[in-house]
């Protein structure tokens, strides 16, 4: 393979819009996509190799040596040859993937990411854009408390902010039922009003600081609210329709902080997640928990700008 510059390992299930997105692509091997051009901005990524080079390797010792040599931790992304890969794996240090634990900071140490293409192949880069092995976020979940699944993104959300709700703000939550991501905000301590058409879990429900309207999320405008620190929107919806709604609140400056999850049922148009991502002071990303969805993130100019950068992938 020559040319390599850069790698990018797609999120789960969406190698094609991640090529889509690359100008330069000279290789793809299961999820992993080599390019001759420098990095670039994409959204589907869920890491990025930023310096991989090809290493021609005589055996087992000789690949795990010659890893070594570059430095000391690695984390594999097998995309074929896998009793010879985790052989070579079986030598080097062990780098498990860590449970995070809610709150929670991503690792802080570079980690590298290789692969084998070929018995005498293989393509390593010691310097990526997540330091989690394959960009892989796992918390450890609660399997009490709440009633979906769906907190984990919320969590991941925060992270990569860098910011939670705090005790006492007030949170909207649309499309909040049954009612996971109203748990996460409401253990904070924070005051949430869920917006749904469905009810919440009647467990969440009765919490307290949480509030249940029922009917269309977008029902809420502004002009009802004095203030909202946080809105949070999980609705199952046309993205377009929610940027309409969700550039309202950001034109009228009643709510500082947003994460609203973009979800892609159709076909799927690069044009809108460019228009949220062209928000000021937003970012897009795929988080590891989104699944057929993109989540964008705001915070008003007074609290700190997330950063948008070409290295952009969730953490
Ligand atoms: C993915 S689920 C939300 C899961 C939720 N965040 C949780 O943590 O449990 C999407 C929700 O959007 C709701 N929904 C769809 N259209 C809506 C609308 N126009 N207004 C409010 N809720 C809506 C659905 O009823 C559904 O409960």
């Amino acid at each position: 393979m020559e040319n390599v510059v850069t790698g990018y390992l797609s999120a789960e299930g969406h190698v094609d819009r991640l090529v889509s997105e690359l100008k330069g692509v000279v290789a793809v091997h299961d999820r992993l996509v080599f390019t001759s051009c420098p990095i670039q901005k994409v959204y589907w990524a869920q890491n990025i190799w930023l310096n991989p080079v090809v290493l021609n390797i005589a055996s087992i010792t000789d690949a795990a040596r010659q890893l070594k040599a570059i430095q000391g931790s690695w984390a594999l992304f097998p995309t074929g040859l896998h009793r010879r890969a985790l052989l070579i794996a079986e030598k080097l240090p062990r780098v498990p993937a860590p449970e995070l634990v809610f709150p929670a900071s991503p690792p802080r140490s570079p980690l590298g990411s290789w692969t084998l293409l070929d018995t005498n192949v293989l393509v390593a880069s010691s310097q990526c854009t997540s330091t989690l092995p394959n960009g892989e976020v796992l918390f450890r979940e609660d399997k009490v408390g709440p009633p979906s699944r769906a907190y984990l993104k919320l969590w991941e959300a925060w992270t990569v902010m860098g910011e939670r709700p705090q005790a006492d703000e007030f949170c909207i939550d649309a499309g909040g039922s049954p009612g996971g991501w109203c748990w996460a905000i409401q253990k904070l301590g924070a005051h949430v009003l869920s917006v749904d058409r469905s009810p919440l879990d009647k467990k969440i429900a009765c919490l307290p600081g949480v509030e249940f309207q029922k009917g269309s999320a977008f029902s809420l405008q502004p002009e009802d609210f004095d203030q909202v620190d946080w809105l949070f929107s999980d609705v199952i919806c046309y993205p377009e329709k929610l940027y309409d709604w969700a550039r309202r609140w950001v034109d009228s400056g009643v709510c500082r902080k947003m994460i609203c999850t973009i979800k892609f049922q159709g076909e799927y148009d690069s044009k809108i997640v460019k228009k949220f991502a062209g928000i000021p002071n937003s970012r897009v990303v795929h988080l590891y928990n989104n699944k057929n969805e993109l989540t964008w993130m705001f915070k008003t100019e007074t609290s700190e700008p997330p950063e948008q950068s070409d290295r952009d992938t969730a953490f």
